[in-house]
């Protein structure tokens, strides 16, 4: 503040005063308390899909990553863990076998164990979609945003149509997480060998060291709930 603005303490404080009054407050009545903050836990699970708000994972090897990547995170600001970096996992099985229901339910249970997380998840067909060049997007920027990210749920590996361009997208990617160290879960229709076949050798590569695999072999889900509900309704 600059000598001219300057005004004495008594002076400044009867200025303060008659705004108050100007807006209708009375200084000496002490304020209400604050609202709670939306705790981080609920402002955390909104951006989980509505289906998948619930999920709870059940396989050993994926509830035993959660228990890792919790454990292995270095304490931060609140004494809360952060996300550790190590594993992925690679979540394989055919249609309606609960991959994308494991996948939320790992993040889940992270947050529930308060570890300060930022993740992202998105399909790969979506991601690819969002990457295409036009013009008003950053799309190297996206890609990196994803690529940098300490947790990334990358859903439906190998169900996009493959291309040279979203060969080089997807090794970017799995590089970058790979050579990073950083925890992504993987999940894909596809069997091991269909998988080296769809995204070339370089990735199935990386992608048998930084993943530990889950195989999902149940019935399609779906059509089993739907089932029981038809019966239900007889
Ligand atoms: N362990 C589970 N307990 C209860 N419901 C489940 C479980 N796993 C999956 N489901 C439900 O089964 C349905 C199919 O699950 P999900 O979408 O995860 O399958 P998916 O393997 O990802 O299928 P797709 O290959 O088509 O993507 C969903 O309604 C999901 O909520
Ligand atoms: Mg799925």
């Amino acid at each position: 503040m600059s000598e001219s603005h300057a005004q004495p303490v008594g002076k400044l404080a009867r200025r303060v005063a008659r705004i108050l009054a100007a807006r209708g407050i009375d200084p000496t009545i002490p304020p209400t308390e604050a609202a709670e903050p939306r705790p981080a836990l609920v402002a955390a699970e909104a951006r989980i899909p509505a289906r998948y708000r619930g999920a709870v994972a059940g396989h050993p090897t994926v509830t035993a990553w959660v228990r890792d990547i919790a454990a292995g995170g270095r304490p931060g600001p609140g004494g809360m863990p952060g996300i550790a970096k190590g594993r992925s996992l690679l979540i394989l099985g055919t249609t309606g076998t609960g991959k994308t229901h494991e996948a939320y339910g790992a993040v889940r249970s992270l947050l529930i164990a308060g570890v300060r997380l930022r993740w992202k998840a998105t399909t790969a067909a979506d991601l690819y979609a969002e990457l295409r060049p036009r013009p008003g997007h950053d799309t190297e920027r996206e890609l990196m945003d994803a690529a940098r990210c300490p947790l990334l749920i990358l859903d439906d590996l190998g169900a996009a149509r493959s291309s040279e361009w979203t060969e080089e997208i997807t090794m970017r990617l799995i590089n970058r997480r790979y050579n990073e160290m950083l925890p992504t879960l993987i999940t894909s229709n596809l069997g091991p060998a269909d998988l080296r076949d769809q995204l070339g050798d370089r990735i199935a590569s990386r992608l048998a060291e930084m993943t530990e695999r889950v195989i999902l072999d149940g019935p399609d889900r779906r059509r089993a709930l739907a089932s029981e509900r038809r019966h239900t309704a007889a």
